[in-house]
Parts: C-alpha cells; sequence; structure tokens
C-alpha cells in the first residue's frame, strides 16, 4: 500500500419499486426477496475515509458534527467488515455529508453506506469489482447494495454473500422518470428498517409478499424495458401497498402511514385514472410520499401537491448513476 490513505466518494440515494423487506439472514442481510430500485441523481452522500496507523479507533463525522455513539458503532462495524476484506489494520477518520438536509425523513442509509464502501476501499488504495462492492455495502444496509449500479438497479436476493448483490437493469437515461418527494413529516421514525426486517416473518402476510415478489419484479422489469407507465404504476403502487400491509400486521405492528400520506395516495391515483397524468406512489418505511412520474408531467405533480396541502414538503430527484470516486471535495 502507498501512502496514500484517503479516499472519497459519493453514493446517490434511491427509491425502491419492489421493495425488500425481511431477511432470512439478519447478519448477513440476505433479503427474503429481490427488489428494484432507481437511484436519484439529486439527493447524495458525499464520504471521506482516512486510515491511518496513528489512529486508537475509529472516529466519525456527520455534516460537521461528531456522530453520537450508536451511528458510530454501525459505521464500526461496517469499517470491519472492509478492514477483514483488505486485509488491513488500521482505525480510520470518516467524515461524511449529505445534500439532503438530516432529518427529512428520506432515507440516507442506502446511500451513507454505499460512499462509505466505496471510500474505504479507495483509501486503501485496493480497487474491488462493482458486484464485490454492493455485496459488501449491504452488509452495512441492505438498501445500500441498489446505490453503487448505476441507474435502474436490481437487487438479486442470493442465498450467499457472494451471491446477494445489485446491479444495473437499465441506465438512468433509459427513462426520464421524476421522484416528486412529498415531505410530510421530519420526525425521526420510532421502529427503522433494521428492526422491521427482523419483525417482517412475524406477519402472515409476509410468506404471500415474499413468494409473490418475483411475479413482480418481472412485471417491473418488462414495464421499465418498454417504459409502459400504466403497467409501471399498477405494480408499484401493489407492491408499496403490500409490504405496508406487512408492517401493519407484524408483531409489533408498524403504522407508517399517516392521515396526509393516505390523502396523497388517493389524489395520485385519481390524477392518474382522471386526468391521464402519468404519476404513482410508493412509500418506505416512513410517512412521506414517492411520486414516481414522467418528466412530461414533474411540474403538474408538484403544483398539483403543493394545492393539496401547504405542510408538504417537495424534493425533486431524477434517475441518477451509480457511486463514484470524487476528488478534491473535503
Ligand atoms: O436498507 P434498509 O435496511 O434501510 O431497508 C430499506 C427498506 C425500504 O426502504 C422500506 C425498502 C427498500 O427496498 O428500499
Amino acid at each position: 500500500m502507498s501512502n496514500n490513505f484517503i479516499g472519497t466518494a459519493r453514493a446517490h440515494s434511491n427509491i425502491a419499486f419492489i421493495k425488500y423487506w425481511g431477511n432470512i439472514d439478519h447478519k448477513l442481510r440476505l433479503p427474503s426477496n429481490s427488489s428494484i430500485s432507481m437511484n436519484l441523481s439529486d439527493l447524495y452522500t458525499t464520504t471521506r475515509v482516512e486510515w491511518s496507523h496513528a489512529y486508537q479507533t475509529d472516529s466519525l463525522k456527520i455534516n460537521g458534527e461528531k456522530s453520537d455513539d450508536k451511528a458510530l458503532a454501525r459505521v464500526s462495524e461496517h469499517l470491519q467488515r472492509v478492514r477483514d476484506r483488505l486485509g488491513i489494520n488500521m482505525f480510520a477518520n470518516v467524515e461524511s455529508k449529505n445534500n439532503f438536509p438530516m432529518g427529512t425523513g428520506i432515507a440516507s442509509s442506502a446511500s451513507s453506506f454505499a460512499a462509505l464502501t466505496l471510500a474505504a476501499v479507495e483509501a486503501a488504495n485496493k480497487t474491488l469489482s462493482e458486484r464485490e462492492l454492493s455485496a459488501l455495502a449491504r452488509c452495512g444496509s441492505g438498501s445500500a447494495s441498489r446505490s453503487i449500479p448505476s441507474g435502474y438497479a436490481q437487487w438479486h436476493f442470493g442465498t450467499t454473500h457472494e451471491t446477494s448483490y445489485a446491479e444495473t437493469f437499465v441506465e438512468h437515461d433509459y427513462w426520464d422518470l421524476v421522484d416528486v418527494i412529498a415531505i410530510i413529516s421530519r420526525e425521526h421514525k420510532k421502529t427503522g428498517s433494521y428492526a422491521g426486517h427482523g419483525t417482517a416473518d412475524t406477519s402472515i402476510l409476509q410468506s404471500v409478499r415474499v413468494d409473490s415478489a418475483e411475479k413482480r419484479l418481472e412485471l417491473v422489469k418488462d414495464s421499465i424495458k418498454q417504459r409502459d407507465f400504466v403497467s409501471f404504476a399498477d405494480v408499484v403502487e401493489e407492491d408499496s401497498n403490500l409490504m405496508h400491509s406487512v408492517m401493519m400486521t407484524s408483531r409489533p405492528p408498524l403504522f407508517y402511514w399517516q392521515p396526509l400520506s393516505i390523502e396523497i395516495m388517493t389524489s395520485v391515483r385519481s390524477w392518474r385514472e382522471n386526468e391521464g397524468i402519468q404519476v404513482c406512489y410508493t412509500l418506505d418505511a416512513g410517512p412521506n410520499v414517492h411520486c414516481i412520474c414522467v418528466r412530461s408531467d414533474a411540474e403538474k405533480v408538484i403544483s398539483k401537491l403543493e394545492a393539496l396541502s401547504d405542510t408538504i414538503e417537495i424534493r425533486t430527484s431524477s434517475a441518477g448513476r451509480g457511486s463514484y470516486i470524487v476528488e478534491n471535495e473535503y
């Protein structure tokens, strides 16, 4: 290894069209089903890693501030995976920043762990294949596996560490979809996805969701391939509703929807069915609604959301590329 132990990388957040919910192996984060998502070009994390023999421990700053112990423990656990994989025995100083404000309720674990993985490997002057980076990022946060490859990415569920990784299905410019995110709550969720994956199997609906996921995945892939919004919308909404049905019937139940989430979901359907606007909804483990639409309808969707309630904050994003090394940051 040379003397240069610093590396910086950027990764985008992603929104899943077929969701990941529940694991067959919690430790390795091997998911119960394959999933597919679109990287979000306008929401990203930039992370700088510096390995040094002089450090006695790992340290972490997020958006310029020393992180809490819980976040550091999770990052340190991930750095250990990188150390083990690369055969290095140094601690690291990690600095990370998001271009979207923390606490907007937009999940940042996908972009964070993808950027951390790539930066840590780059800092060590090592090269791993995209597939291996994706599998490694998965161990930090499942959805991070999909933020390594570019564009629309499929995460193959896999039954071993090596076979559970994501790869590009089609490039980001294959279909110009826009995610108009209706942020209705900035509150930190009480139960995050990590705990949620652990209780997914307590729902009697989970096996039904998992057994039929492959079929929906194929439908989504066909509709993306053919840029067929009508078929796409039906299956994306169904998959989101199924995941939330599992959440609501788990023990303990998880209720992420709020009254305004439901109002937006029903409005989106009516805009599509009655006004021909090519938009559909999907929600992750939170109340904010991702309104996925074709580029030519994005302005209409934004103004319709603004008219619904003045408490809705809006962020938009196009489909984005995968993780990459950045120079001259920080
Ligand atoms: O990667 P995690 O553990 O934050 O899980 C993500 C779970 C969902 O966002 C709800 C679904 C998904 O596939 O992104």
